[in-house]
């Protein structure tokens, strides 16, 4: 493996390439989520994670204009809410709005709507990105049955899965079904969901000479887990992006799998 998996880019089909690295934006809000999508595109980072509840979809977009960097540069997810199944054409032409451009790169569906996957919902995001408003369409919080539900019932297959994913969530069986239906994994809280001061990962860090954070964001992309940090500070907003100057060997590999719960 060589060690630039930060500059790595999924292909999600049809054309579209999803950086792996992107910041996440839950919680942020008004001018720290402003500010902060400033200093992550200024970093380097070229996939921002809003979503129509985080409600900061008009400071992420002003920050993507006030950056400089060309739209086309940077890729921008953002999600339905479970509730608003059934306006699905109000809901991403308030994202557009909201967030000043065209179309976004990526569009989930937050949550299963209600109980089931909802073949409805999935079948009005597959003419809303034939419409051109979505470049990619993908699901978040699904399990390999619900995304079955929808391929099944469309033959169209969601291109992410984006789920809680840390360490100790580790599921290598999880990782297969996924694979095994050519649905990528993006990881959330994946910081937060590892304790950063487990002495597995402070010593992997020193060893290194990075973060405890570093280590876990990098022990994803090894496993081509796509990641999110979300955070308010520079430093952080930093290091999460510094993930290529190291790469983690099999042992540590190992050694890290084995805290997952499972
Ligand atoms: N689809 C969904 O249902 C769903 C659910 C949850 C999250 N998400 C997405 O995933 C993104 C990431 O998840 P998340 O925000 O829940 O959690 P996260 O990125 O795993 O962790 C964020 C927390 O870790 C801290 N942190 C960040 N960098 C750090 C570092 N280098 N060292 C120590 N602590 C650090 C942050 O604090 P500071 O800000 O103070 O630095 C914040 O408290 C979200 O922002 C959102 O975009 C999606």
């Amino acid at each position: 493996m060589n060690d630039d998996r930060v500059e790595a880019v999924a292909d999600l089909g049809g054309g579209v390439a999803m950086p792996m690295v992107g910041f996440g934006t839950w919680r942020l809000r008004g001018n720290s989520a402003y500010e902060s999508a400033r200093y992550a595109l200024e970093t380097g980072y070229r996939h921002l994670d809003t979503a129509t509840m985080y409600r900061n979809e008009t400071e992420v977009g002003r920050a993507i204009r006030d950056s400089g960097v060309d739209r086309r540069e940077v890729f921008i997810t953002t999600k339905l809410p479970p509730g608003n199944a059934g306006r699905e054409r109000a809901t991403i032409e308030a994202s557009l709005r909201d967030l000043g451009t065209d179309h976004v790169d990526l569009w989930l569906i937050h949550w299963p709507p209600g109980r089931g996957a909802s073949p409805r919902v999935w079948e009005q995001f597959i003419q809303i990105r034939d419409a051109g408003l979505t470049r990619a369409i993908g699901v978040s919080n699904y399990d390999p049955a619900g995304i079955d539900e929808l391929v099944r019932t469309s033959g169209q297959r969601p291109a992410v899965n984006q789920i809680p994913w840390s360490i100790p969530q580790y599921d290598p069986r999880v990782l297969a079904a996924h694979r095994e239906r050519g649905v990528l994994v993006e990881g959330y809280s994946s910081l937060k969901g590892t304790n950063l001061r487990d002495r597995n990962i402070t010593e992997i860090a020193a060893a290194h000479q990075v973060e405890p954070a570093q280590v876990v964001l990098r022990w994803h992309l090894q496993h081509d887990i796509a990641v999110i940090p979300k955070s308010s500070h520079r430093d952080r907003i930093e290091s999460n992006f510094a993930l290529s100057g190291f790469t983690l060997d099999d042992a540590e590999m190992t050694r890290l799998d084995g805290l997952a719960r499972h």
